[in-house]
């Protein structure tokens, strides 16, 4: 496949986005909320309900790679499903370009999936084991209606050009390592040349040498096809080399939204502090004398979560406001939001406001 190739590919454009600017945000999110109803007894009846997402709003713009951060069960994977509607969101709005994802009908809804795709974390069980690959890659293009000839030919080109050969079409999924079935999962996703990729932890279930291959393959394809991705992940070292901007979630809320250097630097949520602390600095210096700062407790659940703060339970300098008002998310820098009555200063870390408070926070050398 030539470096152009991905030119040549005709678009299955749902034109959404013809009357938007190249300045403004393609995927408008606003107040997304998604539970799931917890039933019991002969009758199912509905006894509570686990709040996965609550009130979750950001934009996404062209090409750029939003990372979403949090610990498993905060709920990264139920957000990104929210927003394709593979799950149905309980309320809040989507939108694509101009339209209403939210408010489409199951057909309309179809054509913005050429627009909108997703990649998911377990290769394996995201392919279906009884179909040969170029069946698996060349089903979006069937389902719209991409005559047969063109089809094969394009799973050729789309397996070449995420590393595999055309000939491996033939075969199944067991027949491929996870890198290989992940390289899958991107051309799938590729094959209609959409606009916007939801990558749920992509490399997570990948050895950490295959890793970085995968993670090269989708930098080359965000450039070449001009993709916007939301690239979701449980921990900060991953996204760091991929996003332009991050959004951390906790307990289904995001609490920090900044670009990566002002996350990264001044960090201005307890969380965000704590999350960061654990990841590995390359300078062997600060290596050493880096902390880490080990949250107490467990993450509390969703189906009862904390009042005020979702975070009080677990936040070294929680104070009694906390318990009682959830913190908005406002800005403190331009680009930068956090949901923390008593947000850090810049410079200011997470230990030094813990001694001021007189509080120990247990930390770990690393
Ligand atoms: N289909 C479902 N029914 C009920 N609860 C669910 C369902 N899917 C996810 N959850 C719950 O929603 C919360 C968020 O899950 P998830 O989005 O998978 O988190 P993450 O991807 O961050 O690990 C968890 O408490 C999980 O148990
Ligand atoms: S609002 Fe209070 S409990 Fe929540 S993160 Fe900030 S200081 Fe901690
Ligand atoms: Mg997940």
């Amino acid at each position: 496949m030539s470096p152009d190739a991905a030119a040549d590919v005709t678009a299955y454009d749902s034109g959404a986005l013809d009357d938007i600017r190249a300045d403004e945000p393609l995927l408008k999110v606003r107040d997304l909320v998604k539970e799931f109803p917890i039933r019991a007894g002969v009758f199912r009846r509905q006894i509570g309900q686990v709040q996965a997402v609550t009130g979750v709003s950001f934009d996404l713009y062209p090409m750029e790679t939003l990372g979403i951060v949090g610990e498993s069960g905060c709920g990264k994977s139920t957000l990104g499903r929210s927003l394709l509607r593979l799950l149905e969101p309980t309320s809040g709005t989507v939108t694509f370009g101009t339209e209403d994802v939210t408010a489409a009908s199951k057909h309309r809804l179809r054509e913005l999936r050429s627009d909108l795709q997703m990649v998911f974390q377990d290769p394996y069980a995201s392919l279906n084991p009884r179909l040969p690959i170029r069946d698996i890659v060349g089903e979006p293009m069937q389902i719209h209606g991409v005559p047969k000839k063109e089809a094969r030919e394009r799973v050729g080109d789309l397996l070449q050009r995420v590393g595999l050969l055309p000939e491996h079409g033939n075969r199944y999924p067991h027949e491929f390592s996870g890198g290989q079935r992940q390289r899958i999962g991107i051309a799938r996703s590729l094959a209609l040349r959409p606009k916007v990729i939801v990558l749920d932890e992509p490399v997570s279930a990948l050895d950490v040498s295959i890793q970085a291959q995968v993670l090269n393959l989708l930098d080359e394809i965000q450039t070449e096809y001009e993709l916007s991705f939301i690239f979701i992940a449980h921990d900060l070292s991953v996204v760091r080399h991929t996003s332009d901007r991050v959004a951390v979630m906790y307990l289904g809320r995001i609490v920090e939204t900044a670009n990566r250097q002002d996350l990264y630097e001044s960090p201005a949520h307890p969380y965000s502090q704590s999350l960061l602390s654990s990841v590995p600095i390359a300078d062997p210096r600060r290596e050493r004398s880096r902390k880490r700062i080990l949250l107490q407790g467990d993450v509390p659940s969703p189906a009862n979560p904390p009042s005020g703060c979702r975070f009080h339970t677990r936040c070294p300098i929680v104070q009694e406001r906390c318990k009682q008002e959830q913190p908005k998310l406002q800005q403190i820098a331009v680009g930068h939001q956090v949901a923390c009555h008593f947000a850090l200063q810049p410079g200011e870390t997470l230990l030094e406001r813990t001694e001021q408070l007189g509080r120990g926070a247990q930390v770990a050398s690393s």
